[in-house]
């Protein structure tokens, strides 16, 4: 198991109910199964092709008839989320687009008791910039490697602390890998800067 699905795992609060949205293979809510115990587990994903391996992964489990657990298959952005207990949703390994889709449809008065897991596939800058504008505050942040990539994580909350742009929640992290990814973040927001400048220029 990577460490970056162990990590995300480690952030869902303990009896909490977990929402793995665009779960594929569904292994960052079945560590998270295994880490802790939770009062429910949903997978999601639009590919039922995907799913087919968290049906397995239940069936070796014996929680095929656990009423504890459940399988959607269908869009994250179209879920119906019912009752005021805390859930925690995951949204990982997929782009922006897709994680401020389901942001807006899910939340559009802000999280309430919920926590937010997010880490997306690429640079998260303009999924920073978007989360800024919406009733959302960061309780924990991290960067992990995977397969030589910087991949972050996310995690909200209603009264979470500031949304920073370009690492400054960061600072004091002496982990080499965070060091060096707040370094190509900062390279790579002053070329994208400069490059907006001089087409701007007259
Ligand atoms: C790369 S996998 C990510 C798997 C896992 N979350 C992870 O981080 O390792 C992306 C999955 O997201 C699913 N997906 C993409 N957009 C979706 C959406 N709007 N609703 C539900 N599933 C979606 C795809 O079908 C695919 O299985």
């Amino acid at each position: 198991m990577s460490d970056r699905i162990r990590r995300l795992a480690s952030y869902v609060r303990p009896h909490s109910v977990l929402y793995d949205l665009c779960c594929d293979h569904g292994y960052i809510g079945l560590t998270a199964w295994d880490q802790k115990p939770l009062a429910g587990l949903v997978f999601v994903d639009q590919s039922p092709n995907a799913l087919r391996a968290v049906h397995e992964a239940l069936k070796e489990r014996q929680l095929t008839e656990d009423p504890r657990v459940q399988v959607i298959t269908g869009l994250a952005e179209n879920l119906q989320i019912n009752g005021d207990s805390p859930c925690d949703f995951v949204m990982a390994g997929v782009g922006i687009r897709t994680i401020v889709t389901i942001i807006r449809e899910l939340f559009p008065s802000g999280p309430g008791p919920h926590r937010l897991i997010i880490c997306p596939e690429k640079n998260s800058l303009e999924l920073r910039s978007f989360l800024q504008t919406q009733k959302l505050g960061v309780v924990a942040e991290d960067v992990v490697m995977e397969a030589e990539r910087f991949r972050e994580i996310i995690v909200l909350e209603e009264k979470g602390g500031p949304i920073h742009l370009l690492g400054e929640g960061y600072v004091g992290r002496e982990d080499p890998h965070v060091q060096n990814f707040v370094k190509s973040l900062r390279a790579w927001h002053a070329a994208v800067t400069k490059k907006r400048e001089a087409r701007s220029a007259p």
